[in-house]
């Protein structure tokens, strides 16, 4: 589904400040596969994820998802085959929209403009199903204005948002790493549950060793602009914190340093 070949990416070319963020990373992920990327700060996560969602054209390489080559595409054109969800609870709805005119706009991604209708009555029932799935109560809220909801409710409504149009690949960076831990974890079993029941293929951004190796299919883990440890199968199952970091220092001969890795 996801075919990255040889991806790189320099910040600042030629000035005194050029950093190669992306070293030749190559990665491929399979439909349905669910990869949680970990990494210390400024391994180039984030970077990973922009370079593929057209944020930053990359300097190098090739980037396939499903049958289409999007290497040189623009961003509006990638985000109709990609849902995303930041770690900013503000960043995925308009805060002045109500909750369905939120999901309308979601709706009407990716169809041309000028063809779009108001919310017909399936669209509202269909709103209504998806957000009584959520169990947060947000399916007798609709005409609210999203501005009014909590930072975790608005993270669950983004995830339904970026995934109410089947996306080709679903990519989140840290997503719940602004919640509190309750809400944390909701919002994480609900991006699990999405993910199995779409069969969605998913890039997800964490912080949290203990999740990288409980959710999804395969653990990544970056380190100075390179993948060194791809993680899948038996000999992912058989990892624990304790081992994926002695793992990290035997690949990268260094500590792992996060700030948020450490704490959480
Ligand atoms: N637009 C940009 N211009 C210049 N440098 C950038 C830009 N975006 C990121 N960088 C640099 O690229 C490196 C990788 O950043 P990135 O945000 O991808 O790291 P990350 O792995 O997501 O880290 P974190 O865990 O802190 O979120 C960092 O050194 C960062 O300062
Ligand atoms: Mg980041």
């Amino acid at each position: 589904m996801l075919k990255i070949n040889n991806l790189s990416k320099v910040f600042g070319q030629g000035s005194q400040n050029e950093k190669q963020v992306l070293k030749q990373i190559n990665l491929t992920l399979a439909p349905g596969e669910f990869a949680a990327v970990i990494g210390g700060n400024g391994a180039g996560k984030s970077t990973l994820l922009n370079c593929i969602a057209g944020v930053h054209p990359s300097d190098s390489g090739s980037i396939m998802l499903g049958d289409y080559d999007i290497t040189n595409w623009p961003e509006y054109r990638r985000s109709r085959l990609i849902g995303r969800v930041f770690q900013d609870p503000l960043m995925g709805t308009a805060y002045a929209m109500t909750i369905e005119e939120n999901l309308a706009m979601a709706l009407a991604k990716g169809k041309s403009r000028g063809l779009q209708p108001g919310i017909s009555r399936s669209d509202r029932r269909n709103f209504r199903d998806r957000l009584a799935q959520l169990e947060l109560g947000l399916e007798n809220r609709m005409s609210d204005k999203v501005g009014l909801l909590s930072g975790g409710q608005r993270q669950a409504l983004t995830l339904l948002m970026a995934t109410i149009v089947r996306p080709s690949l679903l990519m989140l960076d840290e997503h719940t790493a602004a919640l509190d831990p309750l809400t944390s974890r909701k919002v994480l079993q609900l991006t699990r549950d999405l993910v199995a029941a779409e069969h969605l293929t998913t890039l997800m951004v964490t912080h949290n060793m203990t999740d990288a190796l409980a959710f999804g299919t395969r653990t990544l883990m970056m380190h100075e602009g390179s993948i060194i440890l791809d993680l899948q199968g038996k000999e992912r199952s058989g990892m624990t914190v304790e081992t994926l970091i002695a793992s990290f220092k035997k690949h990268s001969g260094e500590e792992l340093v996060n700030d948020r890795l450490l704490l959480s």
